[in-house]
Parts: structure tokens; sequence; C-alpha cells
């Protein structure tokens, strides 16, 4: 697959970021299996626990709208190098999504990323099997 469009889609929704204390940027966009993509942004609070990263806000927005299964997400910050997602956003990646099919793409640009598997990123990880 192409993830062109997908990193394009990450790009447009970093314009939303709401970063005012670390004014470190991010966008997310995610795919859902059926096609549709959700944009997210990182949104920050004075109280700075309650941010949210911008991978959960795609999760969040998708979740909350009906969607529970998802192929990709393309995730770019404000510099070329490749952003990781932090552990929290693996661990919901990890309730809605295949660890071996579900692709996370760093972009350093429209052309360059990596694509990992999220098995790859969140490896052992705690899921519902384990309940
Ligand atoms: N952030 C994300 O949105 N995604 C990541 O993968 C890493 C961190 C945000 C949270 C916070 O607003 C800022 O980046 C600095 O940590």
């Amino acid at each position: 697959m192409n993830f062109g469009i997908l990193i394009e889609e990450a790009y447009e929704a970093k314009k939303q970021s709401y970063a005012p204390y670390s004014g470190f940027h991010v966008g997310a966009a995610l795919l859902a299996l059926d096609g549709e993509i959700y944009r997210g942004c990182n949104i920050e609070n004075a109280a700075y626990s309650p941010t949210n990263c911008a991978e959960r806000t795609a999760f969040f927005k998708a979740v909350s709208e009906g969607k529970r299964e998802f192929a990709a997400i393309a995730i770019v910050g404000d510099k070329r190098e490749f952003l990781a997602p932090c552990g929290v956003c693996r661990q919901v990646m990890s309730e809605f999504c295949d660890a071996k099919q579900f692709k996370i793409i760093l972009a350093g640009s429209k052309t360059e990323y990596e694509i990992y598997t999220l098995e790859e990123l969140l490896p052992k990880s705690f899921s519902k099997d384990n309940l």
C-alpha cells in the first residue's frame, strides 16, 4: 500500500495541534479497515496530565463513531526525524488492532517513512486475552 495519502492527512492533522506548553506539534491519521481516515492532533492542558496525544485523539474520534477495526496509523512531528508513539498510545492501539497486521508509519516527510507492526513496537503486550 502507498501510505502517501495517510501521511498527508497526518500533516493536515498536525495543523490543529494545541501545544502551547511543549511547543511540540504532532499529527496522526488513522486508517479504518473500511477505508475511512480519522485525523488526530495532540491537545495539551495547563494541568499537563490531561494532555492527549495525537494518536489517541485519532483513535478516540474513530471509536466514538463506532469504528472498531483499523489497518494503519501515520504519525508526524515537526522534525524530519521519525516520531514513535508513546507507551500509552501503543496500549490503546493494542485494544483495537491486530498486533501482526496493524501498521504504524513513522514519517519524516511524505516520502521518507518507516513502517512497523504493532507487535514490533509493543511485544508481549497485556490484553483482554490475559484477563
Ligand atoms: N505527543 C504525541 O502527541 N504523540 C506522541 O507519540 C508523543 C508525544 C505529544 C504529547 C505532548 O503534547 C507533546 O507531544 C510533548 O510530549
